[in-house]
């Protein structure tokens, strides 16, 4: 088969290239259009199991099913040609077993199309990456605030804020690098441990609520646009598309109500000039 013609998609070498060099870029992705929309900007669009939380409206990502983040990354796949797309593996479909991760891992790739897989946790998932990986497998790590453990942690906490727990959160990374991940995701980890973290360890680390000095940076996409309405600190709102969305809505509700949409030109006519009703969809005459 040619692939002449065809955007070539970033590779997990080239992903890999990115330690110590130009910052990778990476955002959350949970749909075709938003994908195609930020995949000529980003490095890696991760299909995050925060798509429960975002779109869903859960209490926490616990709920979120294998079948979800495969619809969600099939879409994303769908919906991008440039950049890697990563489809993170929800609470209980990998902690049981390594062959039983592997079996699940092996369904989202098949049936989404991504290139690579994300796995929350440190030392205690090592082996399990390492059995992934060994079996054609990538695997992006995630260690620090892993929001699957939301009920052991107790909250939605920042790692690290004291010097004891240092040693652990360093051993992860260690783990999870050795183990084969081809990068590692450092979520709320107080800034100097996670430049610490992101000079011992010799894969990417991508940070959100970390640190400028690692390797990458990522968001949720909807935060980022200022459609969520809250955001934590480590955030920052490049647009404002909720104030807008509310606006367009509030604005089409007072046409509508007026009768001033649709306007004549919104509407189909019959060949003689006559306004006529038409049931076609948009985009279809
Ligand atoms: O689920 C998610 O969106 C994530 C990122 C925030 C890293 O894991």
């Amino acid at each position: 088969m040619s692939t002449q013609g065809r955007v070539r998609r970033q590779t997990i070498p080239q992903i890999m290239a990115h330690k110590g060099a130009d910052p990778l870029v990476c955002l959350t992705s949970y749909h075709a259009h938003t994908a195609r929309l930020i995949d000529p900007y980003v490095d890696i669009l991760l299909v995050g199991d925060s798509l429960g939380m975002v779109m869903y409206g859960m209490e926490s990502t616990l709920p979120v099913t294998l079948d979800m983040m495969i619809a969600h990354g099939a879409a994303v796949v769908r919906g991008s040609e440039r950049a890697l797309v990563v489809v993170d593996m929800p609470f209980g479909s990998y902690e049981e077993s390594p062959s039983v991760a592997f079996h699940n891992a092996a369904r989202v790739i098949k049936e989404t199309g991504c290139q690579a897989v994300k796995l929350e946790g440190g030392t205690r998932i090592a082996e399990t990456i390492k059995y992934l990986v060994n079996r054609g497998i990538p695997v992006m790590g995630h260690i620090g605030l892993t929001p699957q453990n939301v009920n052991v942690m107790g909250g939605f906490k920042t790692q690290g804020k004291t010097r004891e727990e240092w040693p652990e959160l360093e051993a992860d990374a260690h783990a999870v690098a050795e183990a084969g991940a081809f990068s590692i995701v450092l979520e709320g980890i107080v800034s100097e441990l996670a430049d610490r973290i992101s000079g011992q360890v010799s894969v990417p680390t991508i940070g959100i609520g970390a640190s400028e000095n690692c390797d990458g940076q990522i968001l949720v996409t909807e935060d980022m646009l200022g459609l969520s309405p809250s955001v934590p600190k480590f955030v920052k709102e490049f647009a404002s598309l909720g104030a807008q969305i509310a606006g367009a809505a509030e604005a089409y509700a007072s046409e509508v109500r007026a009768r001033r949409f649709p306007a004549k030109e919104n509407q189909y006519e019959l060949a003689n000039g006559k306004t006529v009703v038409s049931s076609s969809p948009k985009g279809k005459e």
